[in-house]
């Protein structure tokens, strides 16, 4: 099972290749599945703003491609002094392929910065549970 570590350094790997001209803000994102994939994705900025899409999105639908629907950890990494914790958007994404307790670490280049659970970040979600009859 790849460990806690090679998830930061996928996570900081696909960092460096984001597409943010616009903000220069580079995020990564990885993710370890229960079976030990580990799937990354990094922000994509378009010059129409709000096409852009999050390292977030980009793991999960790298995740999706790659057979797998289940996040076990997810690690996003940012820039700059600030954490960089998810975004509204992409707590609930996560939350469609996650588990309440499922950790969310958010790291910086030097290293983990904070660990969250989804719950911590999402609480009282709205989830594929509340469509069943
Ligand atoms: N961004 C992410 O990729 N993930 C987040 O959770 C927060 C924000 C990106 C979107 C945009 O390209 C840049 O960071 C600045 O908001």
């Amino acid at each position: 099972m790849p460990s806690l570590d090679s998830l930061f350094e996928a996570a900081k790997a696909i960092q460096a290749k984001a597409y943010a001209p616009y903000s220069r803000f580079k995020v990564g994102a990885a993710i370890l599945t229960p079976n030990g994939g580990v799937f990354t994705g990094c922000n994509v900025e378009n010059a129409a703003y709000p096409v852009g899409t999050c390292a977030e999105a980009g793991a999960i639908s790298a995740m999706l491609a790659g057979g797998e629907n289940r996040i076990e950890v997810i690690v996003v990494m940012g820039e700059g002094e600030h954490l960089v914790t998810p975004c509204g958007g992409c707590r609930q994404r996560i939350r469609e392929f996650a588990a309440p307790e499922t950790p969310i670490h958010v790291a910086g280049p030097e290293g983990i910065r904070k660990s969250f659970t989804l719950e911590d970040l999402l609480p009282f979600s709205f989830g594929p549970d509340n469509l069943s009859a």
